[in-house]
């Protein structure tokens, strides 16, 4: 039997302890007697791929119980629900639907079972080289990847004929073209949470900027990282509304999907959402890479998600068969068709059905190989945290540009011990 149970607030993981929330499953001793559950988080189901997904799994394996936990969308909280489920020490969850940030963390922490025996070399290469890299700490794979993604901009192709470049361009022709409140010029994701860490990323990198150099030193209160984060100041209030510093990816999305801004930062799915029967911008939106400085180039922050299994998982070749099955092609086809998920495997950026739907593919699929790890450590958690709560002081106008650069600069030199 399907089952899956939506999370409105992170008040209600409290419930979810085995037996809790009077549900039955084979840990609390309900009617699920006799089969194994497989539990995991994931945000919310929008378009209904994973029900269907699940459903397929359980018709084709009636001996296990897959339960679906649609949480909050944002991945901060997610993060935090299974670490305190972690932490805890219960096994609430068997499968960790993992962003490709957590996996240092996790790995780490000792909370994951390695995966190297079960997706060998020769399984590895039929993904996205990023990422599987993404999915490897210290050696050891931890994470099967399930969907890709990476920045990209989106604009009104029949409003803009030549889409911007540089940052330049883009506050040019949204000035050009904005008719504020009614159409603003430019959304994107700066609300206090990673999304603004990965939309800061790009700006940074787009200006030839970055967090650390080549040698770890942390770099974030150089010149670079100056011009970047005083240009992201500049959009509030004139090319993007207020209400910016509160978008996440789907508040930023409706503004878009609405036909009240021109330009949009997001991840690739807003494409699919945007092209659905019934959208008010069906065939007015073109995509293309993130604007940069003139002279350096575009950058993408790469995301995504795929599958581990918890150190605790009950029955580790029951979440395993789970996960071998929804990260295959087809299954993955059906997310990206239903939900305008990303697949991670290779072979489906050349799919005749997955090109009709997204013809822009061949390009994306070369967007996904340049994308850009955010950096790669156990404690990415704070250095983020530092960069969300510096920058979004900075946007709202709390903390001086430079004054919010060299905090975040001198609290992550203390967390990386340099
Ligand atoms: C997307 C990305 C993920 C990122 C998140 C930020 O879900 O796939 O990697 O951390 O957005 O909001």
């Amino acid at each position: 039997m399907t089952r899956t149970i939506v999370l409105m607030t992170i008040l209600a993981v409290a419930c979810l302890p085995a037996g809790g929330c009077g549900k039955d499953d084979s840990r609390g001793g309900g009617p699920a007697k006799g089969k194994t559950v497989v539990r995991f988080l994931e945000g919310p189901d929008n378009g209904g791929g994973w029900k269907e997904i699940v459903s397929r799994f359980e018709a084709a394996h009636p001996e296990i119980d897959v339960e679906l936990v649609e949480g909050p969308a944002s991945t901060n909280t997610r993060e935090e629900m299974y670490t305190a489920s972690f932490l805890s020490g219960d096994s609430t969850y068997d499968v960790i639907c993992m962003d490709i940030i957590w996996v240092p963390k996790l790995a780490a922490q000792g909370w994951l079972l390695p995966l190297d025996d079960r997706l060998p070399p020769n399984e590895r290469e039929k993904f996205l080289p990023g990422d599987i890299q993404g999915s490897i700490y210290e050696g050891r794979i931890y994470r099967v990847p399930m969907r890709s993604d990476a920045g990209m901009l989106y604009y009104r192709s029949d409003v803009v004929t030549t889409p911007p470049e540089t940052f330049e361009d883009l506050v040019r022709l949204s000035r050009e073209h904005q008719k504020p409140p009614g159409m603003w010029g430019f959304v994107f994701q700066a609300k206090q949470y990673e999304g603004l860490v990965c939309n800061f990323l790009e700006v940074l990198w787009g200006h030839g900027g970055d967090v650390f150099d080549g040698t770890g030193r942390v770099i974030l209160d150089g010149p670079e990282a100056v011009r970047a984060l005083t240009w992201m100041c500049g959009l509030v209030r004139d090319v993007s509304p207020e209400g910016v510093t509160t978008y996440q990816e789907e508040e930023s999305r409706h503004v878009f999907h609405e036909g009240h801004a021109l330009f949009m930062r997001n991840w690739p799915y807003a494409w699919t959402k945007a092209q659905e029967e019934g959208s008010p911008i069906r065939g007015k939106v073109g995509i293309v890479p993130m604007v940069h400085a003139p002279g350096k180039s575009s950058a993408a922050t790469l995301g995504g998600w795929g599958f581990g299994i918890a150190k605790s998982a009950k029955n580790p070749d029951a979440a395993w068969k789970f996960i071998s099955f929804a990260t295959a092609e087809a299954q993955q086809k059906t997310l990206h068709l239903r939900n305008g998920a990303i697949p991670t495997r290779r072979s489906l950026f050349q799919d005749p059905e997955v090109l009709a739907e997204s013809p822009h593919y061949p390009d994306l699929y070369k967007v996904l190989l340049a994308a850009r790890p955010r950096p790669v450590h156990p404690r990415y958690p704070e250095i983020s945290d530092a960069i969300q709560r510096h920058v979004s002081a900075a946007l709202v106008g709390r903390e001086a540009v430079e004054e919010a650069l060299k905090h975040t600069a001198a609290e992550i030199r203390k967390i990386v011990g340099r």
